[in-house]
């Protein structure tokens, strides 16, 4: 079987590996992929969309996988579709409760989905008179995508009032921040929930935990991710069956009413605030790092995709190893700020029930260079959460690269 996946981060790699491990027989393509990849299968090179469909009917591949937004929000997965191809990924117009924050708050709002108290401004004189109204922090949200850097929590309202102007006059993110969503702070602790649905039925991953900002007790800058794991204990029974019944159910139900089923993964980033779980953010795609703890805890991920795109998820067993799994990130020297010079990889050993995925790599003469951002992930499974903790962090010692530097508490919440 040909499987073809679309992206060029340790989320891809970590997919590749799932499957691979699970079916030795699987032939894999990566577009665009990474220096990494190259080891589990081919990196495609591509013009568009259309070429990359063509490319894939001409050669047989019998299922695409969709690891980044950037394709889902072009509409790959129409363009697929027209092609016979059988993809795992919403349709353009279903990833717009990604693609667009401000179709994702209406869509809550119409739909009563719990989510922060927020407004939608095109104009900075009612965004100011709504922010005033606001007690700080305020969160100023630019609608479009972002690469996870669109999201500003201001201490005041002088500063809430001058990120707003800067995203409406185009300054900060150009034609992303030409419309803003202003909301309240919302305190409590944050969850990855991960849907995997067919349109109709969806099955629930285990809970996860991402890490967004670069340093330890989650200080400094915010990044696409800096660590996860799962599953994370901070999400009971109770509070998992009110995330199913209360959000996904209705999301995925609502999507479909209204003209716009759903197929693929839906990431439900959630604040908790007194047990009660509010949507910041929906995201129609695998979490990067989350993927990396989730893939390696399915038993049975071939099925699961095929039974997403089949509309096969009613009667589907999902297979979970009992374990946990700690994924560590391992970053270039100017994350996220700039780009880093080019350092070769060194690896001493892995330890037991440990493996790394690849992102920003590059391959010469065999060899893996860190080319820049998110370089690679460590990560490791045991029987208990601090077990495997200390796993990912030995591999992290036997991993070198010039400028590398990772969180050294990935897991801090669930541990301490
Ligand atoms: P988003 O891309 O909307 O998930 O926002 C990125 C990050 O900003 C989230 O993971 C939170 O840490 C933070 N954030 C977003 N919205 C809020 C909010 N209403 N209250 C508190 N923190 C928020
Ligand atoms: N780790 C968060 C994200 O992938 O958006």
């Amino acid at each position: 079987m040909k499987i073809l996946i679309l992206g060029s981060g340790a989320r891809e790699y970590s997919i590749a590996l799932a499957l691979k491990n699970e079916n030795k027989n699987l032939e894999f393509y990566f577009a665009p992929g990474n220096g990494a990849t190259s080891n589990l299968g081919t990196n495609l090179e591509f013009s568009d969309l259309e070429n990359l469909a063509s490319f894939s009917k001409e050669n047989s591949i019998d299922l695409c996988i969709v690891g980044s937004e950037d394709f889902l929000e072009k509409g790959v997965v129409d363009i697929f579709q027209k092609h016979g191809i059988d993809i795992f990924g919403p349709s353009k117009r279903a990833a717009m409760l990604e693609s667009s924050k401000a179709f994702m708050k209406d869509f809550l709002k119409r739909n009563k989905i719990r989510t922060a108290a927020f407004g939608i401004f095109t104009d900075i004189k009612q965004a100011s008179d709504f922010i005033k109204s606001l007690t700080p922090p305020i969160v100023v949200k630019a609608d479009g995508l972002c690469a996870g850097k669109g999201v500003i929590i201001a201490k005041s309202h002088d500063e809430a009032i001058t990120v707003a102007s800067d995203m409406l006059s185009g300054k900060s993110f150009a034609q992303a921040g030409k419309t803003v969503v202003i909301e309240e702070f919302l305190d409590g602790f944050e969850l990855s929930i991960f849907a995997l649905s067919d349109g109709d039925d969806f099955v629930v991953l285990p809970a996860t935990q991402d890490h967004k900002k670069l340093k330890d007790n989650d200080e400094g800058p915010n990044t696409g991710g800096m660590g996860a794991y799962a599953p994370s204990p901070l999400a009971n029974d109770a509070l998992l069956e009110e995330i199913k019944n209360d959000i996904i159910k209705p999301t995925l139900k609502a999507m479909k009413d209204e003209g716009n089923e759903f197929k693929g993964v839906l990431f439900a980033g959630l604040m908790i605030v007194n047990s009660k779980p509010y949507v910041l953010e929906f995201n129609v795609r695998f979490g990067d790092p989350e993927c990396e703890v989730l893939m390696p805890l399915i038993e049975n991920p071939l099925d699961l995709f095929l039974a997403c795109t089949q509309k096969k998820l009613k009667n589907f067993n999902l297979k979970l190893k009992k374990d946990f799994a700690v994924a560590v990130v391992c970053a270039s020297k100017n994350y996220p700020f700039s780009s880093s010079p080019k350092a070769e990889i060194s690896i001493k050993s892995l330890p037991k029930n440990s493996h790394i995925s690849y992102a920003g790599v590059s391959k010469e003469k065999e060899k893996l260079f860190a080319s820049g951002g998110r370089v690679l992930v460590c990560v490791a499974l045991a029987s208990e959460l601090k077990e495997a903790r200390d796993l990912a962090y030995e591999l992290c010692e036997n991993v070198s690269f010039d400028g590398m530097q990772f969180r050294k508490d990935i897991a801090y919440q669930a541990l301490r």
